[in-house]
């Protein structure tokens, strides 16, 4: 039997990396499965790719930060699918290389507006739903940005640490309505986020070394995470925190 069976998912920033990832694994695993973002031929192509290997594909075009958007997206969802039993919240910016005085008003702002008030909207668009259903999985996209402090990055750790506290607070509102929420928190993993990292040696090298696992993650080994916590295997865990990151968060060299 397939984990997914029957079931229906949102994957925001399901045309690349590691959002792809999941949209695949969901599609294998029997879900219906809508796709998310704003290059359309990408998300045509994941949508391909899906229904050559027999699955359930839909995309939605359009960004997280327009509110329109968000309403589209489940309407486009209940629409074709009939319900939404899993919201994946994977798509994200970075903002690397700067510290906090070098940052600009508008990066802060766009990362916010993107990484957090992006998983508000669509969140917000999805949980009636849900709710009329009586049950639901929400699992949302961190990094181990959140939990341990890293270089030049500021607004993209607290954007993320925002989107930690957000899940815990959600997880804790509707439980009894039966829909649980998780955020999974991915050390460095090779996609085209982080790809000019992965192919700068130099740089790859010294962060690598503060991994137990000395190699970048994989798109598809955080989609295996994410799929525990949105099929019913995982029906008694709501509200918590999950690294997958090589043992970065506990190596000390
Ligand atoms: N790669 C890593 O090392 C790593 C580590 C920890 C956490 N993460 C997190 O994992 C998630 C996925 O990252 P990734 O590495 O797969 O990144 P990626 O390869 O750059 O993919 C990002 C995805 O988000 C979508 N997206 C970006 N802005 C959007 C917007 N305004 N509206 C809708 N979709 C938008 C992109 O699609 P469009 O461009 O078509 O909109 C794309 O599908 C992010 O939340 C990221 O912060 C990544």
């Amino acid at each position: 039997m397939n984990r997914l069976e029957s079931k229906v998912a949102i994957i925001t920033g399901g045309n690349a990396g590691i959002g792809e990832a999941i949209a695949r694994r969901f599609a294998e695993e029997g879900a219906s499965v809508v796709v998310t973002g704003r290059r359309r031929q990408e998300l045509d192509r994941v949508v391909t790719v899906i229904r050559h290997h027999k699955g359930k594909a839909l995309a939605v075009v359009g960004s997280v930060t327009e509110e329109a958007h968000a309403q589209e997206v489940v309407r486009q969802t209940v629409d074709s699918f009939g319900r939404i039993d899993i919201l994946v919240n994977n798509a994200g910016i970075g903002d690397f290389g700067k510290r906090l005085h070098e940052t600009d008003d508008a990066t802060w702002a766009n990362v916010l507006d993107v990484n957090v008030t992006g998983v508000f909207r669509i969140t917000r668009a999805v949980v009636p739903q849900m709710l009329k259903q009586g049950r639901g999985a929400i699992v949302n996209i961190s990094s181990i940005a959140s939990l341990v402090g890293l270089p030049t990055l500021p607004t993209y750790a607290a954007s993320k640490g925002a989107l930690d506290a957000l899940t815990r607070a959600l997880a804790i509102d509707y439980a009894r309505d039966g829909i649980r929420c998780n955020v999974v928190n991915p050390g460095l993993i090779n996609t085209p986020m982080a790809a000019p990292l992965v192919a700068d040696p130099e740089r790859l090298q010294p962060i690598l070394a503060q991994y137990a696992i000395r190699r970048p993650g994989t798109p598809e080994e955080v989609a295996n995470l994410v799929l525990y916590l949105a099929s019913d295997e995982a029906a008694w865990v709501t509200g918590a925190t999950f690294p997958i990151d090589g043992g970065m968060t506990v190596c000390k060299g």
